[in-house]
Parts: structure tokens; sequence; C-alpha cells
């Protein structure tokens, strides 16, 4: 008896691994079973093909199908081996031609009456199939989706049957095209805050450099209006960041529309958000917070009231640019380049530092509130910036500050002279790039010694100088920008 073999994907992450669907059918007890490290979503998937055959007018004989999936060694998850599935019980009934699917790898979940509905994953699939030399058969509604993993024959079908006509030549499925996209919404302007000057200095030279920033400030003083801001100062993404993003989102199943993602994204879990939430994992491994805010933002409002094993899960991927997940039987990597801005009130009453309003338990106050976030973690921000609370009658009277297109103009030159120079921004830089004249140097290591700053922290010191310099179109670190870079280490 031959054994028909459907190619599809599981992941790993965000990478494809090609899986064989073999199915075979064999005279014996009628049964239909399917092996191969096959979580729940994918042993239920028996019922929904056997539906979706039924819809379709066809039952299964009475034999005994084996349904495998090889390697049998990783775990396949998910609701898009369905049809894959039905697509091998198909040719292995004779019903469909079996060469024509060689040509391709499949992925799609059923419903009980044959449509074909969404799955995560799809872009990936595509590149998948493209480094098999395959086409992909993939839902109707995610054609445009799977246009983006390349350039290859893409079959988008709206339900089996429709699946079937076309390989049986009854009638041919029409290739899919990219839609017109609707604009993504505009990002809330930096107009929009008034005075705060100090704070969106600091907003800028993290923008510019892609630094990460801690705002520390009472309640109500514009802390997060000012964090939702930053994506506006923001380039859109490259082409190819826009696909490495675009593909983390299709993995997690948020991209709803099959629309590529263009500009950065902005993330903002709550603080009662788990650590899973955060980096990803779970029982059904998906992207976590810091993997969605790939080559955008990543904000952390009420930084000390996040767990701290969230918070300590963090230092790897601000370092590394990526997240590994430990499994059972594997590690998972997830992309996860972000730019972290976080913010938090002074004390747990909000008010340290404000004479009138202060608890009697300052200084103790602040200090139990800080010491939630360690050292290490301290250590990985760039900029730290107290927000003064802007006074009332700024608030009433000041005219409306800088636009955020104006601002975003002054970083696209910082950032095309960082990228001309080392071909990164400067939050990747180390000390290497970096050279000082004497005079400044001795500054450094002055100010250094005085501020006890650890090895990173120097660098981060020099990293935040350089984009200082660049915002004013400096080719060398000056005093000016170092003794500037200076007041955002101070606490
Ligand atoms: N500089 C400002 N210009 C205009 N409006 C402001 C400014 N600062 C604060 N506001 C107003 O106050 C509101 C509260 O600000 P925001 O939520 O950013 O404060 P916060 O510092 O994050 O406070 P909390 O510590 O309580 O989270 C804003 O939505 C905005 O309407
Ligand atoms: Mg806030």
């Amino acid at each position: 008896m031959s054994i028909i073999r459907v190619l599809t994907f599981s992941f790993s992450g965000i990478d494809p691994v090609p899986v064989e669907v073999q199915v075979q059918m064999t005279r014996g007890l009628p049964a239909f079973i399917i092996v191969g490290l096959a979580d729940k979503a994918v042993t239920e998937s028996r019922e929904r093909v056997r539906a979706a055959l039924t819809s379709m007018g066809i039952a299964l004989p009475p034999k005994r199908i084996l349904v495998n999936l090889a390697p049998a060694d990783i775990v396949k998850e998910g609701t898009h081996y369905d049809l894959p599935i039905a697509l091998g019980i198909l040719c292995a009934m004779d019903i469909m031609p079996q060469e024509e699917l060689m040509h391709y790898a499949a992925l799609g979940e059923l419903s009980l009456d044959g449509a074909l509905g969404n799955v995560n994953g799809v872009i990936s699939a595509s590149i998948g199939a493209a480094a098999e030399e395959r086409g992909l058969i993939c839902p109707y509604n995610q054609g445009s989706e799977a246009l983006l993993g390349g350039d290859i024959d893409i079959l988008a079908a709206p339900s089996l049957l429709a699946l079937l006509h076309h390989f049986t030549g009854k009638q041919i499925l029409s290739k899919p095209e990219f839609s017109d996209f609707p604009l993504p919404p505009k990002d809330p302007d930096l107009y929009e805050v008034k005075g705060m000057e100090g704070a969106k200095r600091a907003l800028e030279i993290a923008a510019a450099g892609g630094h990460s920033m801690l705002m520390i400030g009472p309640p109500g003083a514009g802390k997060s209006m000012l964090a939702a801001r930053l994506p506006s100062l923001l380039p859109n993404l490259t082409p190819q960041q826009s696909l490495a993003v675009t593909r983390i989102y299709s993995s997690a199943g948020l991209l709803p529309n099959s629309a590529p993602i263009i500009r950065p994204p902005f993330r903002s879990p709550h603080h009662s958000a788990s650590q899973v939430a955060i980096t990803g994992g779970g029982v059904r491994v998906k992207p976590g917070e810091i993997s969605l805010a790939h080559h955008g933002v990543l904000f952390l409002d009420e930084l000390p009231e996040f767990a701290r094993n969230a918070l300590e899960a963090l230092r790897q991927p601000i370092e590394t640019g990526n997240i590994s997940i430990a499994r059972a039987t594997s590690h998972i990597t997830y992309p996860a380049y972000f730019q972290f801005i976080a913010a938090m009130n002074p004390c747990r009453c909000g008010y340290a530092g404000d004479t009138e309003r202060e608890c009697h338990r300052i200084p103790k106050c602040k200090e139990e509130y800080t010491r939630k976030i360690s050292g290490p973690l301290l250590d990985r921000i760039d900029l730290i910036t107290n927000i003064e609370p802007v006074l009332p009658k700024d608030i009433i009277n000041i005219a409306s500050g800088e636009k955020s297109e104006i601002v975003a103009k002054r970083i696209k030159l910082a950032r095309e002279q960082q990228l001309t120079r080392q071909n990164m921004l400067n939050n990747e830089i180390n000390t290497n790039h970096i050279q000082l004249d004497q005079v400044v140097a001795e500054m450094v290591e002055k100010a250094s010694l005085q501020l006890k700053l650890s090895a990173r922290g120097i660098t981060r010191l020099l990293r935040v100088s350089r984009t200082i310099a660049d915002l004013a179109l400096k080719s060398e670190i000056d005093i000016s920008s170092v003794a500037e870079a200076l007041t955002f280490r101070q606490r």
C-alpha cells in the first residue's frame, strides 16, 4: 500500500520546520489514528477532517487510516494540520491527484462545513515553502499575507471543495493579489505635550540613538503621555524590519487584515502581566510582549509594580536582542530587539521630593520602592530622567510645542549620521567605536569614578554622549555632549 505525503510546517519560534504528513490506508478494523507527537488541537483535527469530508458528500472508507506527522520527535501544535491531513486522505482515496500536490506545502484550519479558516504563521510557512522550492496552499483570507513571505506560487482557497475543484480542473483558483491596506492609524503627536522641555529633550535623545530610558516623576506629570509619543518620532521600518515584525505578528495570530506592519510597534503591557506574557512561552509557545515590540518600543509604566521575575527576565533580551525560551525538549528563540522605555513614581505614594505632599516615611518609602528594580536592570538603562510636573499656569497658558514631524526630521538626520559612520545606532556601539580626545577622556574618567559607574555604565554614558553630539551634527564627542549625558545618569 502506497503512502501519501503532504508537506506542511511546524514552527520553532517564527522559523518554519518542514513536517511531512504521511497518510496510509490499509485493510483492517476501521480506525482513524494520528501519531507523531501531536498535541490536543492536532488530534482533534480528526473530527474536523471527518466532518469537512462529510459536508462534501465524502465518507471515510471503512479502513484503517494512519496519519503520521514526521519527524515524529518534534511537538506538533496548532490547528493548521487539518488541511494537509484532509488533502492526504483525499489523495489516498484517489479523489485528488497526488502529483499536483507534490509542488505545494499546505496549511489551514477546517471548519465542519469544509471552509478554510485563518491560521497562525502563514508568512513563515511561505518562506519555508520557498526554501523547499514549492508553492503554498493557504486559507483564502491569508493569500496576501502569504505573498509577503516570498514570490512563490500561492493557492489561497476558501474551502477544501474549492481546492478539490482546482486540482481536478473543474474550476481553477485565481492567484491572490496584494490588497490595498488601510493606512495605520496616526501616532499621537508630541505637540500635545505642553512645557516639559527637559523631558522632551530626553525623549528626543532616546529616539535618536535608540536608547533605553526611565522616567521618574509624580502621578499625572505626563510620563505615560510622553512615552506614547515616542513612536511618532521614529522612522518607518525598513522592508527587512517590516517583514521580521510582520512575521512575529503573523505567528501570534495578531495580523487580522493581513496588512504588513510598517510603523515601529508600541507595546505597553499592564503591570499585572505575567512573566510568560512578557517574554513569551507557555504551554503552546507564543511570542511575548518583548517580541511584539521587535524593532519598536516596549513601555513599562509603573515599573516597580511589575513582578520581579518578569523584570529580571528582561535583562538577557535587552543585551542580546532576542529571547530564548526553554521547553521540555528544545529551546525556542524569538527576536526581541526593542527600545525599552519605563516610567515610575519616585515612591509608593508618588510624591517623594515634593516637600508639601510627601509622606512621613520618606526616605524609607522611596528606598523600598526603588529597591524593587534591581541594580543590573537599572544598569541597562541609558537615560534616567526626572520628570517635573508642569505648573498649572503653563498647562493653561503655554502654547503647544513642536510637532512630532519636526522633531522626527532632526532624529532622522542624527540616525543617518550613525548609520553611515558605524552601520548601527548608538545604542549598540561599544568603546571601540568611540574615540575621545584627551580632555574629554579625562572628564569621563573623573565622572565615572565619582558616580561609581560600572564598565557597562561608562559605555552607556559614551553612547548617549555620541547621540547628543550626533543630534548637534558634531563629528566628535565634546565636553558639552558628555556634560549633558551625565545629567541623565544621576538619580
Ligand atoms: N505636559 C502636559 N501637557 C498637556 N497635558 C498634560 C501634560 N502632562 C500631563 N497632562 C495631562 O495629564 C494627563 C495624565 O498624564 P499621564 O498619564 O501621562 O501622567 P503620568 O505621569 O503617567 O501619571 P501616573 O504616574 O499617575 O501614571 C494626560 O493625559 C494629560 O491630559
Ligand atoms: Mg502613567
